[in-house]
């Protein structure tokens, strides 16, 4: 349907438009949660599993972002849904590229980290020991402060219908959180904003003990 200018009705065709983007955006993340719903938490490579995803992150992200990828040179075993990891790594990638809408570079790293009594009290919700982590960081605009308490919020957006819905971070931390890790960030209006996901790393001896 398309209306002129200066139509009575335009703007409630508009509204209407809007709101019909929000709710097919929104079903489509449902339905990707959803269909990762499965409770196949798999024993994983997370340095494998994240190469293997970088072509797709690179068509996601387009010419003007310059993605680099860094895995750690040490098998990071992690045990997470294969699709939930997925799910996690693009809302991220995907809300770095937002983030800079003249493009710049996004890095992903991945390493194991080995959180201490006083360096895990950044994170609440979690004990000390290894864990993997898995940070996405931009230069991009960076996220106000009043923003900052609202991020993880189901439905909270600072983006227009068509672009975003709200659940991406929201699902990001519930399936760490499933996994028993967490999600953490740093931001800064001049230097950008690195999301890390934390999840417990599954080392060599607890594995073979787990394996029998
Ligand atoms: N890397 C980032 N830099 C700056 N702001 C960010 C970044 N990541 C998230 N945000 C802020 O957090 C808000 C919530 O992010 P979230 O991923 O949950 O939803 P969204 O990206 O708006 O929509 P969706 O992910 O559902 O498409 C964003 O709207 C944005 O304001
Ligand atoms: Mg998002």
């Amino acid at each position: 349907m398309s209306l002129k200018p200066d139509d009575p009705s335009r703007h409630e065709s508009d509204e209407i438009r809007r709101a019909a983007l929000r709710g097919a955006a929104l079903t489509r993340q449902l339905l990707a949660f959803s269909r990762s719903q499965k409770p196949d938490a798999k024993l994983l490579d997370l340095n494998e599993a994240v190469l293997r995803l970088e072509s797709i992150l690179r068509g996601l992200v387009g010419e003007r972002v310059s993605l680099t990828v860094r895995v750690s040179s040490t098998p990071t075993r992690v045990r997470v849904e294969p699709g939930q990891l997925e799910q996690m790594l693009l809302n991220l990638v995907v809300n770095a590229r937002d983030a800079m809408p003249e493009g710049g570079p996004i890095d992903v790293l991945v390493e194991p980290v080995r959180l201490d009594e006083r360096s895990v009290l950044r994170y609440p919700g979690i004990a000390d020991g290894p864990f993997a982590r898995l940070a996405v960081t931009d230069t991009g605009v960076g996220i106000d402060p009043d923003v900052e308490a609202h991020i993880f919020e189901p439905l909270f957006t600072t983006k227009d219908a068509s672009k975003g819905t709200g659940l991406g971070l929201s699902i990001v931390y519930g399936i760490a959180k499933a996994a028993g890790g967490t999600v953490s960030f740093t931001t800064g209006p001049t230097q950008g904003t690195t999301f890390e996901v934390l999840l417990p790393l599954v080392e060599a001896m607890a594995n073979k003990m787990a394996d029998g």
